[in-house]
């Protein structure tokens, strides 16, 4: 799979939506903005259960042009399609390396690969996170943080699903750049829900939603581009202060 398509259906009211079809690729990242209740998740349902006409919306969702059978679409999905929750927490009582290794073993990935993979789900997760994960760590005494950093990096690496779905993932404790560096540099579709300018403004266009439906997208200028750099400028100082908060430090 290399890009994959909406096609319109009709906001709340029951107005098509104005476009022929929006045209998302492999490789790149996406935001999806819109008021609170403008259908934001609803898309993002859309897209997992690769509707074909059939949703509230009546929107259709193309794979390289090509509508998803009924028959095919729960296996399509599964495999194409990964969701990154808000509230990621494991309940499994088992160690982050025996995790990693069941998984990539689930996925039929040979035994001399495995050593390496875990040390790199663990290097590009601590990248995510501040609060450092190892090897022996359970995952059932992660945070919220360290949940969602080591979901990411296992998406990154380990899931060969294509499409990557995040309904909002600030005030997760995660570095959101470092999770969407690795998620986009894995060559996938990444789609991101957010409130946020700098965390919209990562991506190259974005949708904007209004009453269910999706009104406009729009690309993110050279403007935008410079407004970008200052936002990230400041969202390291922010980050940097934040670390220094929970050390207990004196901040000015
Ligand atoms: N095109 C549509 N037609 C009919 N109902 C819709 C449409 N789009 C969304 N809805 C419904 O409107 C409600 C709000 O949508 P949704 O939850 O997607 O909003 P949201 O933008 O994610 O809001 P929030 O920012 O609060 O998370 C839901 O019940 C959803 O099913
Ligand atoms: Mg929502």
């Amino acid at each position: 799979m290399t890009n994959l398509s909406i096609l319109p259906g009709k906001d709340r009211v029951g107005k098509a939506e104005c476009f022929d079809e929006i045209r998302l690729e492999r490789g790149n990242l996406y935001s999806i903005v819109g008021s609170t209740g403008s259908g934001k998740s609803r898309l993002i349902k859309d897209i997992e259960q690769l509707v074909d006409g059939d949703s509230i919306t009546g929107r259709r969702i193309l794979l390289d042009g090509q509508p998803v059978g009924k028959e095919r679409r729960n296996r399509l999905s599964n495999s194409l399609i990964a969701h990154l929750g808000q509230n990621m927490k494991f309940v499994l009582d088992i160690s982050i390396e025996q995790f990693i290794g069941q998984h990539a073993s689930a996925r039929g990935l040979p035994t001399h690969v495995r050593d390496s993979l875990a040390e790199r789900v663990i290097a590009t997760a601590n990248r995510i996170t501040q609060e450092p994960i190892f090897a022996e760590l359970q995952l059932s005494a992660l945070s919220g943080g360290q949940s969602r950093a080591l979901m990411a990096s296992d998406i990154a690496h380990i899931c060969d699903s294509p499409v990557v779905l995040i309904d909002e993932i600030e005030n997760a404790g995660i570095d959101k750049h470092e999770a969407l560096q690795a998620l986009v540099g894995t060559e996938k579709l990444v789609l991101l829900v957010t409130h946020d300018p700098h965390t919209a403004l990562m991506a190259g266009m974005r949708i904007v939603l209004d009453h269910g439906g999706i009104v406009r997208t729009v690309e993110r200028d050279e403007q935008e581009q410079r407004l970008f750099l200052e936002l990230e400028t400041n969202y390291r100082n922010q980050t940097t202060l934040q670390q220094r908060l929970r050390r207990g430090e004196h901040l000015a």
